[in-house]
């Protein structure tokens, strides 16, 4: 299996501050892999390495063989990279087919399989982007980095604010691309039970490090992890102090 997304010793950020001071990471051909970690830990920011937008003061980023660490992100993005931002920006004046045709490129990925897997977006091909729902846009704005015809997808928190059917109907696309379809992807997500049963392998970060990396299958089961690091299991009405950390004043 060969590596199609390499990350060696990568230190990115943004002006003066290093968010990520040191990361490694490989994903092969046909993978998926998921990202956890809570908020601000730097998931968009690895996100946004690999995509080009932010600072980075060392390390390289090899897609698909291509050495693309001091390349701007449209380079990018034809070196593979399909990206669907946390903010999901599609073009809110233009169509749902305009918005695909617009950046459509030659590929097995057209408007018609897009249409295909997301037939709800099929139905609203005439509405405007703005006139879509929350679930729609975030169908829409993978549409658009599938008509793209990637060789990585990046989905960064694909599912937040979503009602649970719309999430679970994303989801079951995600299987359908992941596993039938073999789209190698990185799947950002805060709440790990959701992404760990679709995805192969995860990593969480916490501050900017990778502090766990395996199996999905096996993080899933290792309570004890996802409770150390991702504070899962941890009932709200009775938070646990964290170790050497004084607790504010009320
Ligand atoms: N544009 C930015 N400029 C400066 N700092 C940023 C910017 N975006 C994010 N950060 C900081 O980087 C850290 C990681 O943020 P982010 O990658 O968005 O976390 P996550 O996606 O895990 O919630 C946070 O401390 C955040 O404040
Ligand atoms: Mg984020």
């Amino acid at each position: 299996m060969s590596d199609l997304l390499i990350l060696e010793n990568i230190r990115a950020g943004y002006g003066q501050a290093v968010v990520l001071p040191d990361l490694s990471l490989r994903l092969a051909q046909g993978r998926s892999l998921a990202v956890l970690g809570r908020n601000g830990v730097g998931k968009t920011t690895l996100i946004n390495t690999i995509v080009g937008v932010t600072r980075r003061f060392a390390g390289t980023i090899r897609i698909a063989g291509q050495d693309v660490s001091r390349v701007r992100p449209e380079q990018r993005a034809q070196a593979g990279v399909g990206w669907v931002p946390q903010e999901r920006n599609i073009f809110r004046s233009l169509t749902v087919e305009e918005n695909l045709t617009a950046v459509a490129r030659s590929g097995p990925w057209g408007v018609k399989r897009v249409f295909e897997m997301f037939p709800r977006l099929a139905e609203r091909r005439s509405n405007l982007g703005g006139q879509l729902s929350g679930g729609e846009q975030q169908m829409l704005a993978i549409g658009r980095a599938l008509v793209l015809n990637p060789k990585i997808l990046l989905l960064d928190e694909p599912t937040e604010g979503l009602a649970p059917i719309i999430v679970d109907e994303l989801l079951k696309t995600f299987v359908r691309l992941f596993r039938d379809e073999g789209m190698a992807a990185i799947l950002v997500e805060q709440h790990a039970q959701k992404v760990l049963g679709i995805t192969d392998e995860a990593l969480i970060l916490d501050r900017g490090t990778i502090v766990h990396a395996g199996a999905s299958a096996t993080l899933r089961e290792d309570s004890a992890l996802l409770e150390r690091h991702l504070g899962v299991s941890r009932k709200p009405s009775a938070p646990k102090p964290k170790p050497g950390r004084p607790q504010p004043a009320a």
